[in-house]
């Protein structure tokens, strides 16, 4: 009886062993929870590696680690991502960008006349909300958060091509300002993904994440994120491994494509100033927009860069001289641009970044130098010029050792790896909702 119990009992150990043994051999356990950054201009998607401890921000076929948030329509086919980019200037018109300004939002007539303005697609008016008017071979209306499903739709194969398995779990993360509604209608273009989602999580605080300020011992944290078109900035209070938004502001008309306009303005009177003539061609201001963009990204790097772009001219018909013919020529056009005459050129607007962190500190009711850390989020926190503001303002240097473009993403990841239950238990980083908070806009 002894006897076959103590076999029983080896068995038992044995199998018990093998099992924990075997563990160690097997492939690491596959990430369970995904974590998107749903970005007005990118979107991305992360995931965190239990086995590796890692955050891996997902590539898409060519390894790019963002897609553009563009949903493009033609024939009956969807374009997504770069291919809806590569359809914008063939079909303007059905070519759908920046959905996240629209998403759940309600708007007064007069709000949605002023914002249609600015877009070459078609927004309909519907009952307080924003809808898109499509015209392939037939016409039809699509919701913004139907764009966002289609953008998270391809986020979804990505991550499922890169790990080899379905995920239907998520954390998205959504801007701090965004109300309750704004917070559903996100979470509605997910379930349209067929996706599942377990939290969301402000953009702010996952980019306090990514830097792992959720693990160290620090209580303000200040987020500046510049992105291409608006400036957000977010006071953040740590409270007990949880994260609280003290206080909001921005400008939702600064980013980078205002600085490449005022560097396009100045080639512009480079070019007139030279040449007595202006650019004839539609194709020859795309490439020197695109050449002004290349610039802008040198000189984050370099301290000058050349434009050196062929143009095919007209010289400027004389209002009293109509008579006169117009001259065509074609020239090289050659300027090198320094960084010091970038920065000149965007002092005033580069100045204005102050205005918002001056009033989260007030509203915050925080002195600076009671802000611990500074986190930089947004591709334009590279320009030098801004960094050194920020870092002048404070008397400190911004944290910026994780890509500005995916710090959003990493955190997110980050958040999905602990509500995967993959995370070591002492981590935790919860948001207190702040549901009575507003943001100050300084346009
Ligand atoms: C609409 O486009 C689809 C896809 O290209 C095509 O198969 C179909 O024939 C078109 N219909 C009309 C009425 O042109
Ligand atoms: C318009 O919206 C309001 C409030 O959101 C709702 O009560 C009303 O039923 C809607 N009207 C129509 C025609 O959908
Ligand atoms: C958001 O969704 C929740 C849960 O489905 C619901 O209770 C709430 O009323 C919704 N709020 C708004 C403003 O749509
Ligand atoms: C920017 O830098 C790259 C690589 O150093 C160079 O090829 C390019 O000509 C530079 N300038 C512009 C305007 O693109
Ligand atoms: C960046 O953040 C980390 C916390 O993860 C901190 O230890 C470090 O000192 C910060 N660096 C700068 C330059 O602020």
């Amino acid at each position: 009886m002894a006897g076959q119990m103590s076999i029983l009992g080896s068995a038992v150990l044995a199998l018990f062993l093998a099992g924990y043994l075997g563990q160690q051999y097997l492939p690491p356990p596959k990430p369970k929870v995904v974590g998107f950054d749903l970005g007005t201009t990118f979107c991305s998607v992360g995931v965190f590696h239990p086995g590796l401890g890692e955050v891996e921000v997902i590539g898409d076929e060519k390894g790019r680690k963002s897609i553009p948030s563009v949903v493009s329509f033609a024939d009956s086919n969807i374009y997504v991502g770069y291919e809806g980019q590569k359809m914008a200037d063939s079909f303007p018109q059905n070519t759908i960008y920046d959905a996240k300004r629209f998403i759940g939002k309600i708007f007064s007539a007069e709000e949605l006349n002023r914002e249609k303005r600015r877009y070459q697609f078609k927004v309909l008016y519907n009952n307080g909300t924003a809808e898109f008017s499509i015209s392939t071979n037939r016409t039809f209306t699509v919701t913004p958060e139907y764009i966002g499903s289609r953008l998270l739709l391809k986020l979804k194969k990505m991550a499922e091509k890169s790990l080899g398995v379905p995920v239907t779990n998520a954390v998205i993360s959504v801007p701090a300002e965004f109300d309750e509604r704004q917070r559903n209608y996100t979470i509605k273009a997910a379930n349209l993904a067929g996706m599942n989602i377990l939290r969301l999580i402000n953009e702010p605080t996952a980019a306090a994440m990514a830097y792992g300020l959720h693990k160290v011992d620090v209580m303000n944290v200040l987020v500046v994120d510049l992105g291409g078109g608006t400036l957000d900035v977010s006071l953040l209070n740590k409270q007990g491994g949880m994260f609280l938004t003290r206080a909001m502001a921005g400008n939702n008309k600064l980013g980078g494509q205002d600085f490449n306009q005022r560097l396009l303005q100045h080639v512009f009177e480079s070019i007139q100033q030279q040449y007595g003539a202006f650019p004839l061609l539609k194709r020859d201001v795309y490439n020197l927009r695109q050449a002004v963009e290349r610039t802008k990204l040198n000189l984050t790097f370099q301290h000058s860069s050349k434009i050196s772009i062929p143009l095919t001219l007209k010289s400027e018909a004389k209002l009293n001289e109509p008579s006169e013919e117009d001259t065509i020529q074609s020239v090289l056009f050659e300027e090198e641009i320094t960084r010091e005459l970038f920065e000149k050129l965007n002092a005033d607007l580069f100045q204005k970044i102050l205005i918002p962190i001056e009033r989260v500190l007030r509203d915050g009711l925080l002195d600076k130098s009671e802000v611990d850390e500074i986190v930089l989020v947004g591709g334009s926190t590279r320009i030098p010029r801004i960094r050194q503001i920020i870092a002048e303002y404070f008397g400190k240097q911004p944290n910026v050792s994780v890509d500005p473009d995916l710090a959003v993403v990493i955190g997110v990841a980050i958040q999905a790896g602990i509500m995967g239950g993959s995370w070591p238990l002492q981590v935790s980083a919860i948001e207190i909702p702040n549901r009575h908070l507003k943001k100050t806009n300084f346009n």
